[in-house]
Protein backbone atom coordinates (compact mmCIF):
# COMPACT_ATOMS: atom_id res chain seq x y z
CA UNK A 1 0.00 0.00 0.00
CA UNK A 2 0.89 3.68 -0.20
CA UNK A 3 3.32 4.57 2.51
CA UNK A 4 1.84 6.56 5.49
CA UNK A 5 3.57 9.76 4.40
CA UNK A 6 0.69 10.08 2.31
CA UNK A 7 -1.15 13.36 3.16
CA UNK A 8 -4.75 12.39 3.83
CA UNK A 9 -5.60 14.59 1.20
CA UNK A 10 -3.64 11.84 -0.95
CA UNK A 11 -5.16 9.15 0.87
CA UNK A 12 -8.49 10.77 0.32
CA UNK A 13 -8.02 10.74 -3.34
CA UNK A 14 -7.09 7.08 -3.36
CA UNK A 15 -10.02 5.73 -1.22
CA UNK A 16 -12.48 8.07 -3.31
CA UNK A 17 -10.99 6.97 -6.43
CA UNK A 18 -10.61 3.34 -5.99
CA UNK A 19 -12.83 2.08 -2.79
CA UNK A 20 -16.28 1.86 -2.48
CA UNK A 21 -17.23 4.51 0.34
CA UNK A 22 -20.65 3.33 0.55
CA UNK A 23 -20.33 0.04 1.01
CA UNK A 24 -16.65 -0.46 2.39
CA UNK A 25 -17.43 -1.44 5.87
CA UNK A 26 -19.54 -4.30 4.62
CA UNK A 27 -17.78 -5.94 2.07
CA UNK A 28 -14.09 -5.91 1.24
CA UNK A 29 -13.13 -3.45 -2.22
CA UNK A 30 -13.12 -5.32 -4.73
CA UNK A 31 -11.75 -2.70 -7.01
CA UNK A 32 -8.55 -2.09 -5.63
CA UNK A 33 -5.56 -1.72 -7.48
CA UNK A 34 -2.29 -1.23 -5.43
CA UNK A 35 0.27 0.66 -6.96
CA UNK A 36 3.09 -1.41 -8.61
CA UNK A 37 5.39 -0.05 -6.56
CA UNK A 38 6.18 0.32 -3.15
CA UNK A 39 7.03 4.25 -3.56
CA UNK A 40 5.13 6.93 -2.13
CA UNK A 41 3.74 9.90 -4.22
CA UNK A 42 5.70 12.52 -4.37
CA UNK A 43 4.61 15.66 -2.51
CA UNK A 44 4.61 18.10 -5.21
CA UNK A 45 3.69 21.73 -4.18
CA UNK A 46 2.41 22.56 -0.29
CA UNK A 47 -0.73 20.87 -0.43
CA UNK A 48 -3.44 23.66 -1.30
CA UNK A 49 -5.83 22.61 1.37
CA UNK A 50 -8.86 24.27 -0.38
CA UNK A 51 -7.84 22.15 -3.57
CA UNK A 52 -8.97 19.41 -1.22
CA UNK A 53 -11.26 20.66 0.16
CA UNK A 54 -13.11 21.73 -3.14
CA UNK A 55 -12.53 18.05 -4.49
CA UNK A 56 -13.83 16.23 -1.55
CA UNK A 57 -16.91 18.36 -1.80
CA UNK A 58 -16.78 18.03 -5.87
CA UNK A 59 -16.60 13.97 -5.51
CA UNK A 60 -19.43 13.76 -2.83
CA UNK A 61 -22.01 15.45 -5.18
CA UNK A 62 -21.41 12.00 -7.34
CA UNK A 63 -22.38 9.63 -4.45
CA UNK A 64 -25.31 7.58 -4.66
CA UNK A 65 -26.17 5.66 -1.58
CA UNK A 66 -26.85 2.46 -1.48
CA UNK A 67 -30.19 3.49 -0.07
CA UNK A 68 -30.72 5.72 -3.54
CA UNK A 69 -29.57 2.27 -5.56
CA UNK A 70 -32.32 0.70 -4.10
CA UNK A 71 -34.89 3.35 -4.96
CA UNK A 72 -34.39 3.28 -8.12
CA UNK A 73 -34.31 -0.13 -8.70
CA UNK A 74 -37.96 0.01 -7.59
CA UNK A 75 -38.47 2.35 -9.38
CA UNK A 76 -36.48 1.40 -12.82
CA UNK A 77 -39.23 -2.07 -11.78
CA UNK A 78 -42.19 0.86 -11.92
CA UNK A 79 -41.50 2.22 -15.16
CA UNK A 80 -41.09 -1.30 -17.04
CA UNK A 81 -44.29 -2.24 -15.92
CA UNK A 82 -45.55 0.77 -16.83
CA UNK A 83 -43.90 0.57 -20.48
CA UNK A 84 -45.01 -2.81 -20.89
CA UNK A 85 -49.07 -1.80 -20.53
CA UNK A 86 -48.54 1.62 -22.57
CA UNK A 87 -47.04 3.78 -25.25
CA UNK A 88 -45.71 7.02 -24.80
CA UNK A 89 -44.29 6.24 -21.24
CA UNK A 90 -40.11 7.10 -20.52
CA UNK A 91 -39.20 3.36 -20.76
CA UNK A 92 -40.80 2.43 -24.25
CA UNK A 93 -40.22 -1.02 -23.76
CA UNK A 94 -40.69 -2.00 -27.43
CA UNK A 95 -41.62 -5.06 -28.42
CA UNK A 96 -39.11 -6.37 -31.00
CA UNK A 97 -40.88 -9.16 -32.64
CA UNK A 98 -37.72 -11.73 -31.67
CA UNK A 99 -39.35 -14.55 -29.72
CA UNK A 100 -36.41 -17.24 -29.47
CA UNK A 101 -32.94 -16.72 -28.70
CA UNK A 102 -29.79 -18.56 -30.60
CA UNK A 103 -28.00 -21.74 -28.72
CA UNK A 104 -24.74 -20.93 -31.21
CA UNK A 105 -25.10 -24.33 -33.56
CA UNK A 106 -26.96 -21.73 -36.37
CA UNK A 107 -24.84 -21.74 -39.57
CA UNK A 108 -24.61 -19.45 -42.68
CA UNK A 109 -22.91 -16.20 -44.47
CA UNK A 110 -25.25 -13.01 -43.67
CA UNK A 111 -24.38 -9.06 -43.81
CA UNK A 112 -24.66 -7.09 -41.37
CA UNK A 113 -24.65 -3.22 -41.14
CA UNK A 114 -24.28 -1.12 -37.76
CA UNK A 115 -25.02 2.76 -37.27
CA UNK A 116 -24.44 3.10 -33.73
CA UNK A 117 -23.33 6.25 -32.79
CA UNK A 118 -19.79 7.30 -34.05
CA UNK A 119 -19.47 4.66 -36.53
CA UNK A 120 -20.69 2.76 -39.52
CA UNK A 121 -19.66 -0.69 -39.95
CA UNK A 122 -20.49 -3.13 -42.85
CA UNK A 123 -19.32 -6.97 -41.92
CA UNK A 124 -20.23 -10.21 -43.33
CA UNK A 125 -20.25 -12.56 -40.79
CA UNK A 126 -19.66 -16.59 -41.65
CA UNK A 127 -21.56 -18.63 -38.06
CA UNK A 128 -19.97 -21.53 -37.52
CA UNK A 129 -22.34 -23.63 -35.91
CA UNK A 130 -20.17 -24.39 -33.13
CA UNK A 131 -20.23 -21.37 -31.26
CA UNK A 132 -17.82 -19.61 -33.21
CA UNK A 133 -17.80 -17.00 -36.06
CA UNK A 134 -15.74 -15.23 -38.93
CA UNK A 135 -16.16 -11.60 -39.27
CA UNK A 136 -15.41 -9.52 -41.65
CA UNK A 137 -15.81 -5.94 -41.52
CA UNK A 138 -15.04 -2.07 -42.48
CA UNK A 139 -15.54 0.97 -40.22
CA UNK A 140 -16.09 4.59 -41.14
CA UNK A 141 -16.73 7.65 -38.58
CA UNK A 142 -19.62 8.92 -39.71
CA UNK A 143 -18.82 12.33 -41.04
CA UNK A 144 -20.29 14.94 -38.34
CA UNK A 145 -22.39 16.83 -40.84
CA UNK A 146 -24.47 13.83 -41.76
CA UNK A 147 -25.79 13.20 -38.45
CA UNK A 148 -27.66 16.49 -38.03
CA UNK A 149 -28.01 16.41 -41.78
CA UNK A 150 -31.33 18.29 -43.37
CA UNK A 151 -32.80 15.11 -45.35
CA UNK A 152 -32.28 11.34 -43.58
CA UNK A 153 -31.75 10.91 -47.82
CA UNK A 154 -28.56 12.15 -47.00
CA UNK A 155 -26.88 9.87 -44.31
CA UNK A 156 -28.79 6.71 -46.33
CA UNK A 157 -27.15 7.21 -49.55
CA UNK A 158 -23.92 7.61 -47.73
CA UNK A 159 -24.77 4.40 -45.72
CA UNK A 160 -25.51 2.58 -48.63
CA UNK A 161 -22.48 3.66 -50.59
CA UNK A 162 -20.37 2.09 -47.62
CA UNK A 163 -22.09 -0.84 -48.54
CA UNK A 164 -21.25 -0.99 -51.83
CA UNK A 165 -17.13 -0.33 -51.13
CA UNK A 166 -17.27 -3.52 -48.92
CA UNK A 167 -19.32 -5.70 -51.41
CA UNK A 168 -15.80 -4.24 -54.35
CA UNK A 169 -13.76 -5.01 -51.66
CA UNK A 170 -14.71 -7.93 -49.99
CA UNK A 171 -17.02 -9.72 -52.39
CA UNK A 172 -15.54 -8.71 -55.11
CA UNK A 173 -16.72 -12.02 -56.84
CA UNK A 174 -19.92 -12.19 -56.49
CA UNK A 175 -20.16 -8.45 -56.66
CA UNK A 176 -19.04 -8.18 -60.73
CA UNK A 177 -20.94 -11.73 -60.85
CA UNK A 178 -24.00 -9.45 -60.39
CA UNK A 179 -23.27 -6.55 -62.35
CA UNK A 180 -22.65 -8.89 -65.16
CA UNK A 181 -26.13 -10.51 -64.56
CA UNK A 182 -27.74 -7.30 -64.77
CA UNK A 183 -26.20 -5.62 -68.01
CA UNK A 184 -26.59 -8.99 -69.64
CA UNK A 185 -30.38 -10.52 -68.41
CA UNK A 186 -33.11 -8.75 -70.47
CA UNK A 187 -36.81 -10.04 -69.74
CA UNK A 188 -40.13 -8.93 -70.75
CA UNK A 189 -40.59 -8.24 -66.91
CA UNK A 190 -37.53 -6.92 -66.53
CA UNK A 191 -34.43 -7.73 -64.63
CA UNK A 192 -34.56 -9.96 -61.48
CA UNK A 193 -32.12 -11.03 -59.63
CA UNK A 194 -32.38 -13.39 -56.88
CA UNK A 195 -29.14 -14.20 -55.88
CA UNK A 196 -29.44 -11.51 -53.09
CA UNK A 197 -27.47 -11.22 -49.62
CA UNK A 198 -29.91 -11.06 -46.91
CA UNK A 199 -28.77 -7.89 -44.51
CA UNK A 200 -29.77 -7.69 -41.17
CA UNK A 201 -29.54 -3.92 -40.06
CA UNK A 202 -28.61 -2.89 -36.43
CA UNK A 203 -30.02 0.72 -36.05
CA UNK A 204 -29.08 2.04 -32.12
CA UNK A 205 -31.52 4.53 -31.73
CA UNK A 206 -34.92 3.93 -30.62
CA UNK A 207 -37.73 2.71 -33.12
CA UNK A 208 -40.98 1.27 -33.44
CA UNK A 209 -41.00 -2.05 -34.83
CA UNK A 210 -43.55 -3.07 -35.97
CA UNK A 211 -42.23 -6.71 -38.08
CA UNK A 212 -38.78 -7.86 -38.14
CA UNK A 213 -37.94 -5.58 -41.37
CA UNK A 214 -39.97 -2.64 -40.81
CA UNK A 215 -39.64 0.12 -38.05
CA UNK A 216 -40.30 4.19 -37.90
CA UNK A 217 -37.51 6.47 -35.85
CA UNK A 218 -39.42 7.77 -32.56
CA UNK A 219 -36.52 10.06 -31.93
CA UNK A 220 -32.82 10.71 -32.29
CA UNK A 221 -30.18 10.48 -29.68
CA UNK A 222 -26.50 10.90 -29.34
CA UNK A 223 -26.10 14.00 -31.29
CA UNK A 224 -28.00 12.70 -33.88
CA UNK A 225 -30.64 15.46 -35.14
CA UNK A 226 -32.40 14.91 -38.54
CA UNK A 227 -35.84 15.86 -38.02
CA UNK A 228 -36.90 14.55 -41.83
CA UNK A 229 -36.36 10.97 -40.68
CA UNK A 230 -38.23 10.70 -37.28
CA UNK A 231 -41.30 9.12 -37.80
CA UNK A 232 -40.40 7.13 -41.14
CA UNK A 233 -39.59 3.45 -41.44
CA UNK A 234 -35.31 3.22 -41.48
CA UNK A 235 -35.33 -0.27 -43.42
CA UNK A 236 -37.28 1.51 -46.18
CA UNK A 237 -35.13 4.59 -46.07
CA UNK A 238 -31.52 2.29 -46.45
CA UNK A 239 -33.73 -0.25 -48.85
CA UNK A 240 -34.21 2.76 -50.93
CA UNK A 241 -30.57 4.37 -51.37
CA UNK A 242 -29.57 0.53 -51.88
CA UNK A 243 -31.66 -0.04 -54.99
CA UNK A 244 -30.32 2.93 -56.44
CA UNK A 245 -27.05 1.43 -56.45
CA UNK A 246 -28.29 -1.61 -57.73
CA UNK A 247 -26.53 -3.58 -54.89
CA UNK A 248 -27.26 -7.58 -54.57
CA UNK A 249 -29.05 -6.65 -51.16
CA UNK A 250 -32.41 -7.31 -49.20
CA UNK A 251 -32.51 -5.38 -45.96
CA UNK A 252 -33.93 -8.45 -43.93
CA UNK A 253 -33.57 -7.70 -40.49
CA UNK A 254 -33.96 -4.64 -38.30
CA UNK A 255 -32.40 -4.74 -34.79
CA UNK A 256 -31.10 -2.88 -31.64
CA UNK A 257 -27.53 -3.12 -30.92
CA UNK A 258 -29.27 -4.35 -27.14
CA UNK A 259 -30.79 -7.44 -29.44
CA UNK A 260 -27.79 -7.92 -31.15
CA UNK A 261 -25.92 -8.16 -28.37
CA UNK A 262 -28.30 -10.52 -26.58
CA UNK A 263 -28.38 -12.97 -29.51
CA UNK A 264 -24.51 -12.94 -29.61
CA UNK A 265 -24.16 -13.53 -26.46
CA UNK A 266 -26.19 -16.54 -26.40
CA UNK A 267 -25.03 -17.76 -29.42
CA UNK A 268 -21.27 -17.87 -28.33
CA UNK A 269 -21.82 -18.74 -24.77
CA UNK A 270 -24.78 -21.26 -24.80
CA UNK A 271 -26.22 -22.18 -21.37
CA UNK A 272 -29.06 -24.34 -20.59
CA UNK A 273 -30.96 -21.07 -20.66
CA UNK A 274 -29.74 -18.34 -22.86
CA UNK A 275 -28.53 -14.57 -21.77
CA UNK A 276 -31.46 -12.95 -20.16
CA UNK A 277 -30.42 -9.25 -21.26
CA UNK A 278 -28.21 -7.37 -23.51
CA UNK A 279 -27.26 -3.90 -22.52
CA UNK A 280 -24.13 -1.41 -24.18
CA UNK A 281 -22.54 0.78 -22.24
CA UNK A 282 -20.47 2.47 -24.83
CA UNK A 283 -21.21 5.75 -26.71
CA UNK A 284 -25.05 5.53 -25.79
CA UNK A 285 -26.62 3.12 -22.89
CA UNK A 286 -29.85 0.58 -23.84
CA UNK A 287 -30.80 -2.94 -22.71
CA UNK A 288 -33.01 -5.52 -24.17
CA UNK A 289 -34.42 -8.72 -22.27
CA UNK A 290 -36.05 -11.44 -22.64
CA UNK A 291 -39.88 -10.96 -21.49
CA UNK A 292 -42.63 -13.41 -20.80
CA UNK A 293 -45.22 -12.44 -23.72
CA UNK A 294 -47.69 -13.11 -20.90
CA UNK A 295 -46.50 -9.65 -18.83
CA UNK A 296 -46.64 -8.01 -22.33
CA UNK A 297 -49.94 -5.74 -21.96
CA UNK A 298 -49.81 -2.97 -24.78
CA UNK A 299 -51.46 -4.58 -28.30
CA UNK A 300 -49.31 -5.89 -30.52
CA UNK A 301 -49.43 -4.69 -34.87
CA UNK A 302 -47.47 -7.19 -36.17
CA UNK A 303 -46.87 -10.74 -36.64
CA UNK A 304 -44.78 -12.83 -34.21
CA UNK A 305 -45.06 -16.58 -33.46
CA UNK A 306 -46.17 -17.23 -29.78
CA UNK A 307 -44.72 -20.66 -29.69
CA UNK A 308 -41.91 -19.62 -27.33
CA UNK A 309 -44.21 -17.47 -24.67
CA UNK A 310 -40.98 -15.33 -25.10
CA UNK A 311 -40.52 -11.82 -26.71
CA UNK A 312 -37.37 -9.64 -26.67
CA UNK A 313 -38.34 -6.22 -25.62
CA UNK A 314 -35.67 -3.70 -26.27
CA UNK A 315 -36.11 -1.22 -23.24
CA UNK A 316 -34.60 2.25 -24.69
CA UNK A 317 -33.19 2.61 -20.78
CA UNK A 318 -31.40 5.66 -21.99
CA UNK A 319 -34.59 7.78 -21.48
CA UNK A 320 -35.27 5.69 -17.92
CA UNK A 321 -36.49 8.36 -15.31
CA UNK A 322 -36.97 11.43 -17.43
CA UNK A 323 -38.97 12.91 -15.07
CA UNK A 324 -36.32 12.28 -12.35
CA UNK A 325 -37.88 10.34 -9.60
CA UNK A 326 -34.90 9.05 -8.66
CA UNK A 327 -31.95 9.97 -10.59
CA UNK A 328 -29.18 12.15 -9.66
CA UNK A 329 -29.29 15.48 -10.47
CA UNK A 330 -25.99 17.41 -9.96
CA UNK A 331 -25.69 21.52 -11.35
CA UNK A 332 -23.49 19.56 -13.96
CA UNK A 333 -26.11 17.10 -14.88
CA UNK A 334 -28.52 20.40 -15.65
CA UNK A 335 -26.10 22.69 -17.54
CA UNK A 336 -25.71 19.46 -19.80
CA UNK A 337 -28.69 18.65 -20.17
CA UNK A 338 -29.42 22.28 -20.68
CA UNK A 339 -27.22 22.88 -23.59
CA UNK A 340 -27.97 19.10 -25.30
CA UNK A 341 -30.23 18.74 -29.02
CA UNK A 342 -32.71 17.00 -26.30
CA UNK A 343 -33.31 18.86 -23.18
CA UNK A 344 -34.94 16.34 -21.16
CA UNK A 345 -35.22 13.52 -22.89
CA UNK A 346 -32.29 10.39 -22.28
CA UNK A 347 -31.79 11.58 -18.46
CA UNK A 348 -30.00 8.14 -17.76
CA UNK A 349 -28.26 8.11 -20.54
CA UNK A 350 -26.88 11.73 -19.83
CA UNK A 351 -25.68 10.21 -16.47
CA UNK A 352 -24.72 6.72 -17.63
CA UNK A 353 -22.89 6.83 -21.29
CA UNK A 354 -19.83 7.15 -22.56
CA UNK A 355 -20.85 10.29 -24.90
CA UNK A 356 -21.74 12.30 -21.91
CA UNK A 357 -19.70 11.69 -18.96
CA UNK A 358 -16.35 13.26 -19.98
CA UNK A 359 -19.00 16.31 -20.34
CA UNK A 360 -20.18 16.27 -17.14
CA UNK A 361 -16.50 15.79 -15.42
CA UNK A 362 -15.70 18.79 -17.90
CA UNK A 363 -18.17 21.07 -16.70
CA UNK A 364 -17.13 19.95 -12.86
CA UNK A 365 -13.44 20.68 -13.85
CA UNK A 366 -14.57 23.99 -14.88
CA UNK A 367 -15.81 25.28 -12.06
CA UNK A 368 -12.97 23.81 -10.42
CA UNK A 369 -10.78 26.23 -12.36
CA UNK A 370 -12.57 29.10 -12.29
CA UNK A 371 -12.92 28.66 -8.40
CA UNK A 372 -10.13 31.58 -7.79
CA UNK A 373 -9.01 30.26 -4.37
CA UNK A 374 -8.31 26.99 -5.44
CA UNK A 375 -4.94 26.24 -7.11
CA UNK A 376 -5.67 24.29 -9.74
CA UNK A 377 -3.83 23.73 -12.59
CA UNK A 378 -2.22 26.68 -11.97
CA UNK A 379 1.47 27.45 -9.98
CA UNK A 380 2.70 30.88 -8.14
CA UNK A 381 5.50 29.65 -9.67
CA UNK A 382 8.38 26.62 -10.33
CA UNK A 383 9.49 25.84 -6.84
CA UNK A 384 5.33 24.48 -5.71
CA UNK A 385 5.33 22.41 -9.18
CA UNK A 386 6.63 18.78 -8.35
CA UNK A 387 7.94 18.92 -11.82
CA UNK A 388 9.81 22.53 -11.08
CA UNK A 389 8.06 24.38 -13.83
CA UNK A 390 4.55 26.23 -13.76
CA UNK A 391 1.43 24.53 -14.96
CA UNK A 392 -1.02 26.43 -17.41
CA UNK A 393 -3.65 25.68 -19.84
CA UNK A 394 -3.30 26.67 -23.41
CA UNK A 395 -6.48 29.07 -24.03
CA UNK A 396 -7.18 27.26 -26.74
CA UNK A 397 -7.52 24.09 -24.46
CA UNK A 398 -10.61 21.77 -25.26
CA UNK A 399 -11.72 22.38 -21.39
CA UNK A 400 -13.21 25.04 -22.60
CA UNK A 401 -15.36 23.65 -25.69
CA UNK A 402 -18.53 21.64 -25.35
CA UNK A 403 -18.05 17.94 -25.23
CA UNK A 404 -14.10 19.28 -25.21
CA UNK A 405 -13.10 16.41 -22.84
CA UNK A 406 -13.55 12.62 -24.45
CA UNK A 407 -14.65 10.34 -21.57
CA UNK A 408 -11.61 8.03 -22.91
CA UNK A 409 -8.99 10.47 -20.45
CA UNK A 410 -11.35 9.31 -17.86
CA UNK A 411 -10.27 5.61 -18.40
CA UNK A 412 -6.46 6.54 -18.57
CA UNK A 413 -7.43 8.31 -14.78
CA UNK A 414 -8.70 5.28 -13.34
CA UNK A 415 -6.03 3.02 -15.31
CA UNK A 416 -2.82 5.03 -14.09
CA UNK A 417 -1.57 3.82 -10.81
CA UNK A 418 2.06 5.00 -11.24
CA UNK A 419 3.70 7.07 -8.15
CA UNK A 420 3.46 10.25 -10.20
CA UNK A 421 0.38 9.78 -12.11
CA UNK A 422 2.68 10.39 -15.03
CA UNK A 423 0.42 8.68 -17.88
CA UNK A 424 -2.40 11.07 -16.60
CA UNK A 425 -0.18 14.17 -16.67
CA UNK A 426 1.18 13.53 -20.15
CA UNK A 427 -2.36 12.59 -21.59
CA UNK A 428 -3.71 15.91 -19.73
CA UNK A 429 -0.57 17.86 -21.71
CA UNK A 430 -1.19 16.26 -25.05
CA UNK A 431 -4.92 15.80 -25.36
CA UNK A 432 -6.03 18.95 -23.42
CA UNK A 433 -2.85 21.32 -23.66
CA UNK A 434 -2.79 21.62 -19.49
CA UNK A 435 1.06 22.00 -19.62
CA UNK A 436 3.37 20.80 -16.68
CA UNK A 437 -0.25 19.67 -14.39
CA UNK A 438 1.11 19.12 -10.82
CA UNK A 439 0.98 16.10 -9.31
CA UNK A 440 -2.11 17.16 -6.66
CA UNK A 441 -3.68 18.85 -9.77
CA UNK A 442 -3.78 14.75 -11.49
CA UNK A 443 -4.73 13.59 -8.59
CA UNK A 444 -7.70 16.32 -8.46
CA UNK A 445 -9.00 15.39 -12.25
CA UNK A 446 -8.47 11.53 -10.93
CA UNK A 447 -10.74 11.76 -8.13
CA UNK A 448 -13.61 13.64 -10.17
CA UNK A 449 -13.35 11.41 -13.19
CA UNK A 450 -13.59 8.36 -10.89
CA UNK A 451 -16.78 9.81 -8.95
CA UNK A 452 -18.33 10.44 -12.06
CA UNK A 453 -17.37 6.77 -13.80
CA UNK A 454 -18.34 5.69 -10.21
CA UNK A 455 -21.62 6.55 -10.38
CA UNK A 456 -22.11 5.92 -13.52
CA UNK A 457 -21.31 2.05 -12.60
CA UNK A 458 -23.59 2.11 -9.49
CA UNK A 459 -26.51 3.63 -12.21
CA UNK A 460 -25.89 0.84 -14.64
CA UNK A 461 -26.52 -1.81 -11.75
CA UNK A 462 -30.10 -0.22 -11.28
CA UNK A 463 -31.04 -1.13 -14.31
CA UNK A 464 -29.61 -4.40 -14.72
CA UNK A 465 -30.71 -5.87 -11.10
CA UNK A 466 -34.19 -4.44 -12.00
CA UNK A 467 -34.05 -6.65 -15.11
CA UNK A 468 -32.97 -9.39 -13.64
CA UNK A 469 -35.55 -9.50 -11.22
CA UNK A 470 -38.35 -8.61 -13.49
CA UNK A 471 -37.29 -12.21 -15.12
CA UNK A 472 -37.81 -14.00 -11.78
CA UNK A 473 -35.08 -15.91 -12.48
CA UNK A 474 -33.43 -15.29 -8.88
CA UNK A 475 -36.26 -16.95 -7.19
CA UNK A 476 -36.94 -19.41 -10.57
CA UNK A 477 -36.30 -23.41 -8.54
CA UNK A 478 -36.47 -24.15 -11.95
CA UNK A 479 -32.97 -22.02 -12.85
CA UNK A 480 -31.51 -22.49 -8.96
CA UNK A 481 -27.74 -21.97 -9.41
CA UNK A 482 -27.47 -21.82 -12.74
CA UNK A 483 -25.41 -18.36 -13.85
CA UNK A 484 -27.71 -15.52 -14.99
CA UNK A 485 -25.66 -14.54 -18.29
CA UNK A 486 -25.73 -11.24 -19.39
CA UNK A 487 -23.65 -10.02 -22.54
CA UNK A 488 -22.39 -6.55 -22.75
CA UNK A 489 -20.99 -4.14 -25.22
CA UNK A 490 -19.52 -0.58 -25.40
CA UNK A 491 -16.51 1.17 -24.77
CA UNK A 492 -17.23 1.93 -21.20
CA UNK A 493 -17.28 -1.85 -20.21
CA UNK A 494 -14.46 -2.64 -22.69
CA UNK A 495 -12.09 0.32 -21.67
CA UNK A 496 -12.85 1.30 -18.52
CA UNK A 497 -10.73 -0.16 -15.71
CA UNK A 498 -13.40 -1.86 -12.99
CA UNK A 499 -16.40 -0.71 -14.56
CA UNK A 500 -17.95 -4.08 -14.54
CA UNK A 501 -16.57 -4.65 -10.87
CA UNK A 502 -18.06 -1.40 -9.66
CA UNK A 503 -21.06 -2.87 -11.16
CA UNK A 504 -21.63 -6.35 -9.82
CA UNK A 505 -20.25 -5.02 -6.15
CA UNK A 506 -23.64 -2.39 -6.59
CA UNK A 507 -25.37 -5.61 -7.54
CA UNK A 508 -24.89 -7.36 -3.66
CA UNK A 509 -26.32 -4.39 -1.83
CA UNK A 510 -29.37 -4.37 -3.58
CA UNK A 511 -32.48 -5.74 -1.99
CA UNK A 512 -33.53 -8.98 -3.73
CA UNK A 513 -30.45 -9.56 -5.41
CA UNK A 514 -27.73 -9.59 -2.37
CA UNK A 515 -24.49 -11.35 -2.63
CA UNK A 516 -25.85 -14.91 -3.52
CA UNK A 517 -27.80 -13.63 -6.43
CA UNK A 518 -24.72 -10.66 -7.62
CA UNK A 519 -22.60 -14.33 -7.71
CA UNK A 520 -24.85 -15.71 -10.06
CA UNK A 521 -24.94 -12.52 -12.59
CA UNK A 522 -22.39 -13.84 -15.01
CA UNK A 523 -21.75 -10.38 -16.97
CA UNK A 524 -19.95 -11.09 -20.83
CA UNK A 525 -18.08 -9.09 -22.73
CA UNK A 526 -20.48 -9.51 -26.15
CA UNK A 527 -17.64 -7.85 -28.72
CA UNK A 528 -19.37 -7.06 -31.94
CA UNK A 529 -22.46 -8.42 -30.61
CA UNK A 530 -23.92 -6.00 -33.01
CA UNK A 531 -22.67 -7.54 -36.00
CA UNK A 532 -22.68 -10.85 -35.02
CA UNK A 533 -26.92 -10.73 -33.29
CA UNK A 534 -27.74 -8.84 -37.12
CA UNK A 535 -26.62 -11.61 -38.55
CA UNK A 536 -28.88 -14.09 -36.58
CA UNK A 537 -32.07 -12.22 -36.50
CA UNK A 538 -31.62 -11.80 -40.58
CA UNK A 539 -30.83 -15.30 -40.20
CA UNK A 540 -34.12 -15.58 -38.20
CA UNK A 541 -35.99 -13.67 -40.89
CA UNK A 542 -34.98 -15.79 -43.57
CA UNK A 543 -36.94 -18.21 -41.77
CA UNK A 544 -39.65 -16.32 -41.64
CA UNK A 545 -39.70 -15.58 -44.93
CA UNK A 546 -40.49 -19.41 -45.33
CA UNK A 547 -43.31 -19.56 -43.04
CA UNK A 548 -41.38 -21.14 -40.06
CA UNK A 549 -41.67 -19.74 -36.90
CA UNK A 550 -38.62 -18.12 -34.81
CA UNK A 551 -38.00 -21.41 -32.69
CA UNK A 552 -38.57 -23.81 -35.28
CA UNK A 553 -36.65 -22.32 -37.44
CA UNK A 554 -33.55 -21.96 -35.13
CA UNK A 555 -34.36 -25.79 -34.17
CA UNK A 556 -34.46 -26.94 -37.86
CA UNK A 557 -30.46 -24.93 -38.37
CA UNK A 558 -29.66 -26.83 -35.36
CA UNK A 559 -30.22 -29.73 -37.09
CA UNK A 560 -29.42 -28.94 -40.90
CA UNK A 561 -26.56 -29.12 -43.11
CA UNK A 562 -24.15 -26.04 -43.53
CA UNK A 563 -25.91 -23.32 -45.14
CA UNK A 564 -23.62 -21.21 -47.02
CA UNK A 565 -24.31 -18.21 -49.11
CA UNK A 566 -24.20 -20.02 -51.92
CA UNK A 567 -26.86 -22.68 -50.93
CA UNK A 568 -29.16 -19.74 -48.89
CA UNK A 569 -29.13 -18.16 -52.31
CA UNK A 570 -29.63 -20.94 -54.25
CA UNK A 571 -32.59 -21.83 -51.79
CA UNK A 572 -34.42 -18.49 -52.65
CA UNK A 573 -33.72 -19.22 -56.36
CA UNK A 574 -35.35 -22.00 -56.13
CA UNK A 575 -38.28 -20.52 -54.42
CA UNK A 576 -39.60 -18.45 -57.25
C1 LIG B 1 -30.29 4.47 -28.21
C2 LIG B 1 -30.49 2.98 -28.13
C3 LIG B 1 -29.17 2.26 -28.26
C4 LIG B 1 -28.18 2.80 -27.25
C5 LIG B 1 -26.82 2.14 -27.34
C6 LIG B 1 -29.23 4.92 -27.23
O1 LIG B 1 -28.96 6.27 -27.39
O2 LIG B 1 -31.49 5.15 -27.92
O3 LIG B 1 -31.38 2.56 -29.14
O4 LIG B 1 -29.38 0.90 -28.06
O5 LIG B 1 -28.02 4.19 -27.45
O6 LIG B 1 -26.24 2.29 -28.58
Amino acid sequence: MFSPQLSSFSSFFLSATYSPVASADRHPPICENPPPFPTSAPVSRPLAMSLEAETKSFVSKFEYSDEDVNKAVKEFLRQMGEGLEKDGTSLSQIPTYVTAVPNGTEKGLYMAVDLGGTNFRVCSIQLNGDTTFNLTYTKVAIPKDLMVAKTAKELFAFLAKQVELFLVTHHGDHFERHVRRRLTVSSPDGFKDENVFRLGFTFSFPVQQVGINKGTLIRWTKGFDIPDAVGKDVCALLQTEIDKLHLPVKVAALVNDTVGTLMARSYTSPGKTGAVLGAIFGTGTNGAYVEKLSNLKKPLTGEYDNSTGDMVINTEWGSFDNQLNVLPNTSWDIELDKTSVNPGIQMYEKRVSGMFLGEILRLAILDLLKNPKVAFFKDENSSSNDWKSTTHIAPNSSIYEQWGIDTAIMSVAAADNTPELSILRQELESTLNVYSPAHDDAQAFKAIAGAVARRAARLAAVAIAAIVLQTGKLTDPESKDEPIDIGVDGSLVEHYPYFRDMITETLRVIDGVGEEGAKRIRIGVAKDGSGVGAALIALVAAGMEKNTSTADYFRELRSSAPVTLTSVMEDDAADE
